[in-house]
């Protein structure tokens, strides 16, 4: 591992920033080592990745929460300099916006993402884990990921926003075009096909609403009479369907993962399955699905600790490096089911914060739950070999976990 210790200390040979990430295999599979050391090193780094040239890095707890709730970093990247003047409707959504529009658009969808809609899927959500583990449990191992963590929040989402059955195959790879592209001219016929497909999906509601969440999206109107325009709906559906099915998978790996890896937590869930609820905050902060926040842009300079980081420049704030902060939880990179793991930054902070917290909550609870019910003698399937990571900063997880029971 290269030796990030000074503060703003030059390595790799690339004068103009102090750590350079590029190529070290072990970084994807755990790179909390790394965010360790720039921590120990102070609060903020300009780093180089395979993915960025040159990106600032929030790594300490306290200044990641409050960089998160900070106004003086914008999301909106359109009036930054060079930026493209036209914008794809997928990109209105809530992450890519400020005050006031963003406060407008997040009021409007948190009319319909209530607390009551979220819980009313509960049945759902448990009868869709016991169908998936019906299929899953006769063979005695499986993929995990294919067999449960990625079809569970997939048809959730799905079923939640109103995608027919059979477009979800299509859609799944139009995601994956737009989440991760393996060329800029792919990404650009993915971004225009999510577009189309996403333009009709809400006609369609348009046409002939159902009780789904789009097609109450479509009717709303707050007090003022104001409502979403056709743009903004492709921007929150697109937002919607991909946090909600790229996250929660890796909720659901990387927590039984960090069990497998501890067999005495194991054990300790398995005798006294009531500790589900910690046990999945304690997932969260340990190995959560989002390693770095999205970007964000200093609308002016802003000092972090000793340095300031200049206006518009690309900023990262390490989630994963602030939640395994032992300024902020003793004995950081100790898995402990038992623990307080409140306050983590898994679902980020301030007015960003999450939309589909309570949704993804109980997603995790009842999928390890009832997986563990039915697959007590759980365990890491052996001959499988090396695990293959979500390459990038941003998500964090396996692409297949094998299990036998
Ligand atoms: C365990 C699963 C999940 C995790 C760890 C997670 C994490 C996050 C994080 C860290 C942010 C803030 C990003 C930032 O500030 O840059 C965020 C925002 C968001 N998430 Fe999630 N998420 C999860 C599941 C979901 C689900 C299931 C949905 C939808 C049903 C969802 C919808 C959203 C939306 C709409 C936002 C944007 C909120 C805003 O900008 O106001 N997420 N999520």
């Amino acid at each position: 591992m290269s030796d990030v210790s000074g503060h703003a200390e030059v390595v790799g040979g690339h004068a103009e920033v102090d750590v350079d990430l590029r190529g070290l295999a072990d970084f994807t599979a755990n790179p909390y080592p790394y965010y360790e050391k720039l921590r120990a090193a102070g609060p903020v780094h300009t780093v180089r990745t395979d993915e960025f040239d040159r990106v600032w890095l929030v790594v300490g707890y306290d200044e990641a929460r409050a960089a998160l709730a900070d106004p003086r970093f914008a999301k909106d990247w359109r009036g930054l300099p060079g930026a493209p003047v036209e914008s794809d409707p997928i990109f209105l959504n809530l992450l890519e916006l400020d005050a006031p529009r963003h406060t407008r658009l997040r009021r409007l969808v948190a009319r319909e993402f209530t607390a009551r809609r979220v819980e009313a899927l509960r049945p759902r959500v448990q009868q869709i884990t016991d169908e998936l583990l019906d299929a899953m449990v006769p063979a005695g191992r499986a993929d995990l990921v294919d067999a449960l963590a990625f079809p569970l929040p997939m048809t959730v989402i799905c079923e939640l926003i109103g995608v027919p059955d059979l477009d979800r195959d299509a859609f799944r790879l139009l995601s994956n075009g737009v989440v991760t592209p393996t060329s800029p001219q792919g990404e650009m016929e993915a971004v225009r096909a999510m577009n189309e497909y996403l333009g009709e999906l809400i006609e369609d509601k348009r046409r002939s609403p159902g009780e789904d969440l789009m097609s109450a999206l479509v009717r709303t109107r707050d007090e003022d009479g104001d409502s979403l325009s056709p743009d903004e709906l492709v921007g929150m559906a697109f937002l919607l369907l991909v946090a909600g099915h790229e996250t929660t998978v890796n909720l659901i790996a990387n927590g039984v993962r960090a069990l497998l890896g501890h067999p005495e937590q194991l054990a300790a869930l398995l005798d006294d399955p009531e500790l589900i609820g910690g046990a999945v905050e304690e997932m969260l902060r340990y190995d959560g699905p989002v390693e770095n926040a999205t970007f964000r842009f200093p609308r002016e300079p802003v000092r972090i600790g000793r340095r300031v980081v200049p206006a518009g420049v690309p900023v990262l704030v390490s989630l994963a490096g602030a939640d395994r902060d032992p300024a902020r939880y003793p004995e950081p990179d100790t898995f402990d089911i038992r623990r307080d793991a409140q306050g983590h930054l898994a679902f980020g902070h301030g007015m960003h914060f999450c939309v589909g917290a309570p949704l993804a909550r109980m997603e995790g609870r009842i999928a390890i739950r009832t997986l563990l019910e039915r697959c007590p003698s759980l365990a890491p399937d052996a001959g499988a070999g090396e695990l293959d990571w979500i390459p990038g900063m941003l998500l964090r997880g396996v692409r297949g976990l094998p299990v036998r029971w």
